[in-house]
């Protein structure tokens, strides 16, 4: 006879549940969420780096995430360049942005967190014309778990010349977020969690189903996480 007790069949299940909902997001420069269909807005004249044969910086591709980076440059002195924008929204408690960085053109970024001045990167050209990949150029830990709007600000007046080579973002979405519909700054764990489960078990459905294949991926570079 098979017989599989309740709480066995609860936590085979909840095992299953929470590796796909929790953890973080890896979204291309080029590419979208995996679990929202969102990609990264970018202003006019931001050029897609393989494919832009009068961009100066020429990073290797095969160490670029997904093959691909987006590039724009700003200087105080070349009255056709101006600060050009790029923004993503999620939902999430966290965000990193990465991209290359060469000592050839320094760079100079500004960044925007739901309206508010959010912090800078800045590196002044150093002549060393070697390219550091999946370099962070920003991040923001223990956000509340709502609707977030970031932006990338290429450059800075009267500031240094700036070179922007944005790679890929990753941002931490909460477990079981989409399986509920509260939006307090906290994460849905232990008991929380378990209640969802019970609710997804007794035939709740999660209103945005969320995919299962990419949110696994790997960082370059960066480990598996042992299941
Ligand atoms: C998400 O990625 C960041 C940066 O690599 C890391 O510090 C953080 O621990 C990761 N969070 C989760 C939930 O894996
Ligand atoms: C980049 O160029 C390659 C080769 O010509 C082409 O297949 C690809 O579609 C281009 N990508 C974009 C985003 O234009
Ligand atoms: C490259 O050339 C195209 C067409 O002339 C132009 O629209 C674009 O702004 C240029 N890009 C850069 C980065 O100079
Ligand atoms: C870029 O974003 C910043 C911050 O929101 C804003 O002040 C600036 O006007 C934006 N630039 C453009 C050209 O929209």
């Amino acid at each position: 006879m098979l017989f599989m007790p309740h709480y066995s069949l609860f936590w085979f299940i909840l095992a299953a549940i929470v590796p796909v909902l929790s953890g973080n997001i890896t979204v291309d420069d080029q590419g979208i969420d995996p679990t929202t269909g969102t990609s990264i807005a970018y202003e006019a004249e931001w050029a897609i780096g393989p494919n832009c044969s009068n961009c100066s910086s020429k990073p290797d591709a095969t160490l670029a995430y997904d093959g691909t980076w987006h590039d724009t440059s700003y200087s105080d002195s070349n009255p056709l360049e101006f600060m050009r924008n790029a923004t993503f929204s999620f939902t999430g408690t966290a965000i990193y942005a990465y991209g290359m960085v060469s000592g050839a053109v320094g760079i100079d970024l500004a960044f925007f967190l739901d309206g508010q001045s959010a912090g800078r990167y800045s590196i002044p050209a150093t002549r060393d014309f070697k390219y550091s990949y999946n370099q962070l150029y920003f991040k923001a830990e223990g956000l509340q778990n709502i609707p977030h709007t970031w932006i990338l600000q290429n450059g800075n007046v009267k500031n240094i010349m700036s070179n922007v080579l944005l790679d890929y973002l990753v941002y931490t979405k909460c477990p079981c977020r989409s399986l509920s519909k509260r939006t307090d700054n906290k994460c849905i764990t232990g008991t929380k969690m378990l209640k969802q489960a019970l609710r997804l078990l007794s035939g709740v459905r999660p209103r945005h189903p969320v995919r299962l294949n990419s949110q696994r991926l790997p960082l370059p570079g960066q480990k598996r996480r042992p299941r």
